[in-house]
């Protein structure tokens, strides 16, 4: 397969960016997407030109690392699905497929496809966490927790941090990513102690970083990888008022 890239290259955060074509050439359909990438960049090195920078790490789905819009689509055409385990199979040989970096105002561009994500970090470190002391770790089935409950919980833990739903939101809204990590924890009992402050802390830390506020979109859902649903913003709004006035 012959693939047509447009990819925005942008030497730093200060840096003007541009789209510069490359081609794609003997793609197999059975390479990633990923793959694919680091061919054009062997090329490109053995050319003596600047490989285009891209976040990758587990290549597995799992790790949140990797993530840019294809066809201006955060993670490219197919649903559930991250960049790195999106397969060439996908494409035609001949299509062009247009490559930037996801598009925030808390998200800068750091070179090419890759952005400073620590904005969510900060959020974690806000209070995305429990602090109570729980001693060693305790026997499975310890502390009892309904089968519905554990299932809700660990759909909220499903997410992996990658931003695409930052960058698929018109207001560039953190709140399906900051939803999941407040639910995951409000719901099991370890979470608890610290549940109101850690809602608060985690909101204001949201605000703060200049993502933008919620409006009920739900692109966010329909690009997110893991399947993170809107139900886990309204229990955030939900968490964050019971903290407020309770
Ligand atoms: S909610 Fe989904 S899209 Fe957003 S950071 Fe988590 S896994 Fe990625
Ligand atoms: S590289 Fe880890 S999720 Fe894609």
């Amino acid at each position: 397969m012959k693939i047509h890239l447009r990819v925005w290259r942008q030497n730093g955060p200060k840096a003007p960016g541009r789209l510069v074509d490359y081609t794609a050439n003997d793609v197999s359909p059975d390479m990633s997407f990923l793959e694919m990438l680091d061919v054009v960049n062997e090329e490109l090195i053995k050319k003596g030109e600047e490989p285009i920078a891209f976040d990758s790490d587990c290549r597995e789905g799992i790790c949140g690392a990797c993530g840019f819009l294809i066809n201006g689509r955060p993670h490219g055409p197919d649903a559930g699905t991250t960049t790195c385990q999106l397969h060439m199979r996908r494409f035609k040989d001949g299509d062009t497929l247009t490559l930037e970096p996801w598009r925030a105002r808390a998200f800068p561009v750091l070179r090419d496809l890759v952005v400073d994500r620590t904005a969510f970090d900060r959020i974690i470190q806000a209070s995305g966490f429990t602090s109570v002391n729980t001693g060693g770790a305790p026997d499975g089935n310890t502390v009892l927790i309904g089968k519905d409950t554990a299932e809700r919980a660990m759909d909220a833990a499903q997410c992996i941090g990658c931003g695409a739903c930052v960058a698929a939101c018109k207001n560039a809204s953190a709140a399906l990513f900051t939803s999941a990590k407040i639910t995951h924890l409000a719901l099991l009992p370890q979470g608890e102690v610290e549940r109101g402050a850690r809602a608060l802390g985690m909101v204001a830390r949201m605000d703060a970083e200049g993502f933008g506020s919620c409006s009920n979109e739900g692109e966010c859902e329909a690009v997110c990888p893991k399947g993170i649903s809107l139900t886990n913003i309204a229990r955030m709004n939900r968490e964050f008022w019971r903290a407020l006035l309770g």
